[in-house]
């Protein structure tokens, strides 16, 4: 159909050495982070790639939104009974990424999710504008449906019900916070030499290596 083949780019942006990370990888995080989203030429910085591992045992990757991180972890929002949902509930781990293509810079993280408090999962639900709330209820997550129509239905007998009142959160609506074990920051270098710095959480304190690229 089409050959790649010459299509490739000239890493030249930036560079990532020992002398100028930080020891802690949030912290490398909050740096990186902060440069993406104040960026004009990066859209939706938030946006990262979570990878669940599926019963037959092929990894699933699909996008979602970082909405706080803290030195704790990542917390993301979504339907505890999607595919995605399913797959953390039963082995608790996942893989997220982020890729800024003009920064040239990718960040992987490895870690361990947990559901967040409910009143947290509250508080974040009744933030939202609420067509998205409603839309968050009127939407059975992963499920195959008969139309779109049947959504669009859902959802104006949602906006009767609710056209006073507080929309109640549903209870397999919330969030999830991944604690990382594992942080590769992933900076593009000309020659392909690019530089690659992994933090692992070993005995409760954070091991810096470098990575061939
Ligand atoms: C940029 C972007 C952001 C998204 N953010 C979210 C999100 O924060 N939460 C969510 O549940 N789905 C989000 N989605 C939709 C998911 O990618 C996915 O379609 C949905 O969660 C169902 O995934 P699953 O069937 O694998 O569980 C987003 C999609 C895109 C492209």
């Amino acid at each position: 159909m089409e050959n790649l083949h010459d299509k490739r780019k000239v890493y030249e942006k930036s560079q990532l050495i020992e002398s100028e990370i930080k020891q802690n990888p949030i912290e490398q995080f909050r740096d990186w982070f902060l440069e993406a989203s104040n960026s004009p030429v990066v859209s939706e910085a938030n946006a990262m790639a979570v990878s669940t591992l599926e019963e037959d045992g092929c990894p699933r990757t699909r996008m979602v939104l970082l909405k706080e991180y803290t030195y704790e972890g990542f917390i993301f929002y979504t339907n505890y009974t999607s595919r995605k949902g399913k797959a953390i509930e039963k082995n608790h781990k996942a893989c997220l990424s982020f890729f800024w293509p003009n920064l040239e810079r990718q960040i992987i993280i490895k870690a361990d999710l947990e559901r967040i408090a409910e009143n947290l999962s509250d508080g974040y639900f009744h933030s939202r504008p609420k067509g998205s709330q409603l839309g968050a209820v009127a939407s059975p997550q992963s499920q195959a449906i008969p139309n779109r129509e049947f959504l669009e239905e859902k959802l104006k007998a949602l906006e009767k019900e609710y056209e006073t009142g507080e929309v109640p959160r549903p209870s397999n609506w919330g969030g999830y916070i991944a604690k990382p074990y594992e942080i590769e920051f992933w900076q593009g270098r000309p020659n392909r030499l690019h530089d690659r710095i992994i933090y692992q959480l070993e005995d409760l304190d954070w091991k810096i290596s470098r990575l061939a690229p």
